[in-house]
């Protein structure tokens, strides 16, 4: 029995029968019928006219505007930012299917359980303070009083569910007992400290309360301000880590401002809650807050799921200007467009736009924002001047930076721009590039035993689309096996035989095919077939995504493969250009690792050897051509 998180597979698949896809998607998007599909406006890019398009018969959705497409699960895993699990129990419940989580050991029914507590005690605290906040006269005489200073709205307390609390030693603590909840899941969910003699504190006192909400908007921690610049007390009290609260994987305000995200196409990324919500008062909710620490990885993945584009707003002081600097080589190292924008000295954003209004404020950001490469120059060449050495560190770093973007055709655009701006040979920068790239790939061997794969040295972009060319034959193998495997050639046989029959994983070049093919193989062995929408429902989204592309329109299929659809008895016709093409792919992707493997040789032979081997490899790749030319005269 196969788990995905905690869900036992009988109720997945129960789970992804019921979800029909139209449903789901027909309950965010106002679908329209064309033909055998629906149509919409995408939600999650801007557009004007649809390009979204939802198939009932396949159980899928794509958009040929951006590109995101897959099943009723994806859907709602793209659209709220839920993880695997979490969608799936989103739809159990839109479907009425109750989870069973009987398959559950003792030690994970307790974690789960414990989980679960953490929760309900912190909404239960969000409630409590929202309450002080508003219903009782020290809550209204000073939260509320103080927040209507900072201009923040009854509304705005409302949507960041802000609270207060009182300035004692425990009447958290106690109404919480009195609620039921024990002294230890207090402790655990950080809200209480517990002294030596069991007496309990309770954390947050006489400051006003910011929640912390999970993308599902659920609280899992607060940050508490003090009222009054005292500097003896710290401006800040935060919850702890818990087991529902890391503070590095989560930012502040994603709930709130993940529509707008998605639908302006960006993300400002600021640095304090208050930020947040004076953006979102002035009317900018595509927000969120790193809330003080500097970036991580997971932060930007979880932006990175609403959109590709984030511009960073930092205060103008050197300490803001330092902190975006190595927030934006991450951003870029996740593939993700970076912007920057610093505000006039003094200022953060939520001061600037209390001075300034949401409109200048939005027209402030537009007019200044810079791309990475012409913030770090700028910034940097304001104290370099003609110091030639401060010069040629300006470029490394420049130039480390560009190695980090994922895409080449960007590289490609940031090299010349760093050329024209600092008037440098373009090919000289690359160079550094690629130098850069090799010394990481020696470091990363030594340090990992080579486990870690470094960024590609620069090549050139028709190397690039030879090699895409080449996988493209992989990803052909792979997609007949995955689209046509199951078809019958000749009395006892499918397709699926014949390959692997012909085959091994091996043969394969690309991680995603690969793992396709070995999981087809699995259910091959055990002389089953994968059910139907195994891989359009998987998991692995790259999996997923892959499959979804074989599966959509978008790559229309031949007018003999359409033949196929529509009259299933008469394929034999074109059964032996299937087996044909599937066999002259396998003894294509044959040649081309025999190549690799006389390639990988020819570094390390003497001289005789060599011209031997030159000579095969010729030979081999003449083959290969001959093959390739007759694949690409049938395609
Ligand atoms: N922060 C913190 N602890 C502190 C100071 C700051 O956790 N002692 C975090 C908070 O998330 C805060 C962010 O860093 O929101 C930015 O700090 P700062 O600009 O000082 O706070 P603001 O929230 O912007 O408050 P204010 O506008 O009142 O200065
Ligand atoms: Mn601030």
């Amino acid at each position: 029995m196969y788990f995905y998180g905690m869900i036992p597979q009988d109720t997945v698949n129960q789970i992804l029968q019921a979800a029909e896809i139209s449903e789901v998607v027909g309950e965010f998007v106002n679908l329209k019928r064309r033909g055998a599909n629906l149509i919409a406006c995408c939600p999650f890019h801007n557009e004007k006219t649809p390009s979204f398009s939802v198939s009932p018969a396949k159980g899928i959705y794509k958009c040929f505007g951006c590109g995101k497409g897959g099943d009723s699960v994806r859907f709602i895993m793209d659209l709220e930012g839920f993880s695997y699990p979490d969608a799936l129990k989103w739809l159990a419940k839109k479907y009425n299917i109750e989870v069973k989580e009987k398959e559950f050991t003792d030690t994970e029914l307790a974690a789960q359980n414990e989980r679960e507590s953490l929760f309900i005690v912190s909404e239960f605290a969000e409630n409590y303070f929202r309450e002080i906040l508003l219903n009782t006269e020290e809550g209204q005489s000073i939260g509320e009083s103080y927040f209507r200073e900072r201009g923040f709205s009854k509304p705005m307390l409302e949507r960041f569910r802000l609270g207060y609390a009182t300035d004692s030693r425990d009447d958290f603590a106690r109404t919480a007992l009195k609620a039921g909840f024990s002294a230890e899941v207090l402790d655990k969910a950080g809200l209480v400290s517990v002294k030596e003699n069991g007496v309990l504190l309770d954390r947050f006192r006489g400051r006003v309360i910011f929640p912390i909400h999970n993308v599902a908007g659920k609280p899992i921690a607060f940050g508490a301000r003090v009222l009054k610049t005292d500097a003896r007390a710290p401006k800040y009290v935060n919850s702890p880590e818990t087991d529902i609260y890391h503070k590095s994987h989560i930012v502040y305000g994603i709930y709130q401002a993940k529509n707008a995200i998605r639908q302006k196409e960006n993300c400002f990324l600021v640095e304090g809650y208050t930020d947040v919500v004076s953006l979102h008062q002035a009317g900018i909710e595509n927000v969120v807050a790193s809330s003080g620490t500097s970036l991580t990885v997971e932060q930007i993945r979880l932006i990175g799921r609403f959109t590709d584009n984030i511009t960073v707003l930092y205060d103008g002081d050197t300490a803001g200007i330092k902190a975006s600097l190595r927030g934006i080589d991450l951003i870029l190292e996740e593939g993700l467009n970076v912007k920057a924008v610093v505000f006039p000295e003094g200022d953060d954003p939520d001061s600037f736009i209390r001075k300034v209004g949401g409109e200048a404020f939005a027209r402030y950001v537009e007019q200044s924002q810079k791309d990475f490469i012409s913030f770090k120059t700028e910034i940097s060449l304001a104290d370099i001047g003609t110091d030639a050495v401060k010069k040629a560190e300006l470029i490394e770093s420049l130039v480390a930076s560009i190695t980090k973007v994922p895409n080449p055709v960007k590289r490609q655009l940031f090299y010349q721009e760093v050329a024209r701006l600092l008037n440098i040979d373009e090919h000289i920068l690359i160079n550094e590039g690629n130098k850069l790239v090799a010394g990481q790939v020696h470091t990363a061997r030594k340090n990992d035993g080579g486990r870690v794969s470094p960024p590609a040295p620069e090549r050139n972009l028709e190397m690039e689309f030879l090699e895409k060319s080449d996988s493209r034959d992989e990803e052909a193998l792979v997609k007949d096996l995955v689209l046509f495997g199951q078809v019958k050639i000749g009395e006892s046989h499918v397709l699926a035989d014949y390959i692997f029959g012909e085959t091994e994983a091996d043969i394969l070049s690309d991680a995603v095919l690969r793992a396709i093919y070995k999981q087809y193989r699995e259910f091959y062995t055990r002389g089953e077939a994968p059910p139907d929408r195994y891989f359009v429902s998987h998991p692995d989204s790259r999996i997923q995504e892959t499959v979804i592309n074989w599966e959509s329109p978008k790559h229309e299929l031949s007018k003999h493969w359409k033949k196929y659809e529509i009259f299933v008895p008469d394929y034999r016709d074109f059964l032996g250009e299937i087996i044909t093409k599937t066999n002259f792919r396998i003894h294509l992707l044959r040649i081309k690792k025999e190549i690799q493997e006389i390639i990988e040789q020819l570094d390390t032979e003497d001289e005789d050897q060599e011209v031997i081997l030159q000579e095969a490899l010729r030979k081999k790749n003449m083959e290969k051509m001959e093959i390739a030319e007759f694949l690409g005269s049938v395609l």
